[in-house]
């Protein structure tokens, strides 16, 4: 079995995963990008066709790491990698806090400068992006994403594949329900339902996805 890892990506997001990865001491293979991809992703060669997943799993590859932006596509994409048989990595960088009480999923990235305080649970497949802070007994769904810059108050519960966009404040104890999507540098200080979007200060709904 082979210990480099596989990157599903090959953009922006991918290539700071990359640096996270390597910075843990991980080796890097390939990177799964599409038919427009470039050739490589900071250095690493990359494989446009989704397929290239099943080659390599039969050439002994097992770690994927998910760097895809897209709440959904990057659930979706590790489904089919987990059934595949791989095993979802984490990227953690060296400059994040992270708890020791804090309960941390599978294919997580948690960027330089982020903050995850005493017993956060983040579920499998989140970003918690570059300084986002998320305080203590908060907790964030699968495959959710706290933007860069954005705070979290003690008990905020984050619903899967949130999207919390970069500079957001939640004030203490408020509820995000799933598929949300919160425009950047809002103020959210009442609970969201599900599928909407919400911008400003305080945060307030434009429309339902
Ligand atoms: C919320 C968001 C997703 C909406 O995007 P959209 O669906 O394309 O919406 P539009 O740009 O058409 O804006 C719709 C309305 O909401 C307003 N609006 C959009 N984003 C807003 C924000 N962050 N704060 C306040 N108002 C906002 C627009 O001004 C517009 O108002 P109007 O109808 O009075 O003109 C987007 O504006 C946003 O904030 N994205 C966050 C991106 C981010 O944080 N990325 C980080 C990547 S790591």
């Amino acid at each position: 079995m082979k210990s480099e890892i596989v990157i599903i990506g090959a953009g922006g997001h991918a290539k700071v995963c990359i640096e996270l990865l390597k910075a843990q001491g991980d080796l890097v293979a390939f990177c799964i990008g599409s038919a427009d991809s470039s050739d490589t992703c900071l250095g690493v060669p990359v494989l446009k066709s989704d397929e290239h997943l099943t080659t390599l799993r039969r050439e002994g590859y097992s770690k994927v790491f998910v760097a895809i932006g897209s709440n959904a596509l990057r659930n979706r994409l590790a489904k089919t990698a987990t059934d595949l048989g791989y095993e979802l990595v984490n990227a953690f960088s060296p400059s994040a806090v992270i708890s020791p009480s804090a309960k941390i999923g599978k294919g997580v990235a948690i960027m330089a400068g982020a903050v995850v305080n005493a017993e956060a649970t983040i579920d499998d497949l989140c970003i918690i992006n570059t300084g986002a802070t998320v305080d203590h007994d908060c907790q964030i769904g699968r495959a959710a994403h706290i933007a860069p810059q954005s705070a979290l108050a003690g008990n905020v519960h984050i619903g899967k594949e949130s999207f919390v966009g970069i500079g957001t404040k939640i004030i203490p104890s408020i509820c995000v329900g799933e598929c949300v999507m919160i425009g950047a540098g809002s103020v959210v200080i009442s609970n969201v339902d599900s599928k909407t979007t919400v911008v400003g200060v305080p945060a307030k709904a434009i429309n339902i996805i």
